[in-house]
């Protein structure tokens, strides 16, 4: 059998035809499908606004920027995550400070983000970037209260969680990424994502001023909008206001998304499949603990993370056998430059003994049965082999 990747795209004929006929068009770039695909795209989450861009680092850059980090701000930052979603705000010259995670749901503890800030004077944090780690959305009616509290603005980052959902206090299901209780929302699109555009991203926001500034910052900060020009020399003219980036994300990789978009909700049903057949495969299996579950959300299913005794033994077998099961994450605090600040093994208990036990196996729409069979079968003989 052929090596069974963790995570991996689902690439159709369509989606190929999609490309071509961008290829044959008039606009590989800065044309019609970058503004088809952020409307369909803030259609599918809810949000009034999205703006595409190259890739998800860019998207939490451009929202840290818009949001206003600069230099002695300080943010509260998940550790359980990729380092982007920290890493925006030290490109704004703002500090992290990192808040343990929780150990069922494994997202930003509500009780350590509260007692870190009433222990804090007034003032000392600017705002949070929470991760909807492995596709768990946040409850983010609860992450508002708090951020409304304490006066912090929201980033969320989302890029493990389109198409999830969760329930507010009035029953109401609330999209990841609607932007009803979060500032921004950003998501990627690479391709062990559930939606891929080789690179590339989105970041949604229901603040017409936020997606304006979004906007400027992702082209150089220029603009050509007459109502925004100090002066006006003619129909070419444009300004630089601002000191912004190329962020841009291709017509081609518009058109790719746009495809894929399409078929992002049968992606999420088969998802929850492969997951509660892992559930079900694992259930009285008592060395394995299996993600933990919600009835009124909807989980995404980024990633399917189990808990052993021995995880360097099961991923060393596991990897022999051809399941390159993986990591997600090693703790960020704990990564060398995070360490300069102080950070050191003891500092986030929760999140190092998660980091120590976790192991993400096999997730994407287009695993088949018979290769998750194999994959569970491996994980189970493990236990046998005294690994
Ligand atoms: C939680 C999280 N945030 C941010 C990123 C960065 O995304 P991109 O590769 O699109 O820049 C990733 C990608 O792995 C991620 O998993």
């Amino acid at each position: 059998m052929k090596a069974i990747p963790y995570g991996r795209q689902n690439i159709t004929d369509e989606d190929i035809q999609a490309v071509v006929e961008t290829l044959r068009s008039d606009f590989l770039t800065q044309g019609p499908k970058i503004d088809e695909f952020e409307h369909k795209f803030a259609d599918y989450v809810g949000a009034p606004y999205a703006v595409a861009v190259n890739n998800a680092t860019s998207g939490l850059h451009l929202a840290a920027k818009a949001l206003g980090v600069a230099p002695g701000q300080r943010v509260l930052v998940t550790p359980m995550t990729f380092a982007a979603s920290a890493n925006c705000i030290r490109y704004c010259g703002g500090d992290v400070d990192f808040v343990d995670i929780d150990p069922d749901t494994y997202l930003m503890d509500e009780r350590k983000l509260v007692a870190k800030l009433e222990a804090a004077p007034t003032g000392t944090y600017a705002g949070m970037v929470i991760v909807d780690f492995a596709g768990y959305p946040h409850n983010l009616e609860r992450f508002r209260e708090i951020a409304d509290r304490f006066g912090l603005w929201i980033i969320e980052d989302a890029c493990h969680a389109p198409g999830a959902w969760w329930t507010d206090s009035a029953g109401q299901r609330q999209l990841t990424g609607n932007c009803r209780f979060a500032d921004c929302t950003v998501f990627s699109f690479h391709p062990v994502k559930h939606i891929a555009t080789g690179e590339g991203g989105m970041v949604t926001t229901r603040c017409p001023k936020l997606m304006e500034r979004l906007r400027l910052y992702r082209t150089h900060g220029i603009t050509r909008d007459p109502a925004l020009l100090t002066h006006n020399d003619g129909g070419w003219y444009y300004e630089m206001q601002e000191l912004g980036f190329n962020y841009r994300l291709t017509d081609i990789q518009a058109a790719l998304g746009i495809s894929q978009l399409s078929r992002a909700e049968a992606g999420l049903a088969r998802r929850q499949e492969i997951a509660r057949r892992y559930d079900e495969a694992f259930r009285n299996v008592e060395w394995i603990r299996t993600p933990f579950r919600a009835d009124d959300i909807y989980h995404a299913f980024h990633l399917y993370v189990i808990q052993v005794p021995d995880r360097k033994g099961l991923y060393v077998h596991l990897r022999a056998n051809g399941v390159m099961a993986q990591v997600h994450y090693a703790p960020l605090h704990l990564m060398p430059y995070y360490r300069r600040d102080g950070w050191t093994e003891g500092s986030l208990p929760v999140v190092e003994d998660y980091y120590a036990h976790c192991l993400s196996l096999p997730m994407y729409p287009t695993l088949t049965d018979a290769e998750q069979d194999y994959v569970i079968s491996c994980v189970k003989n493990a236990r046998e082999f005294r690994i």
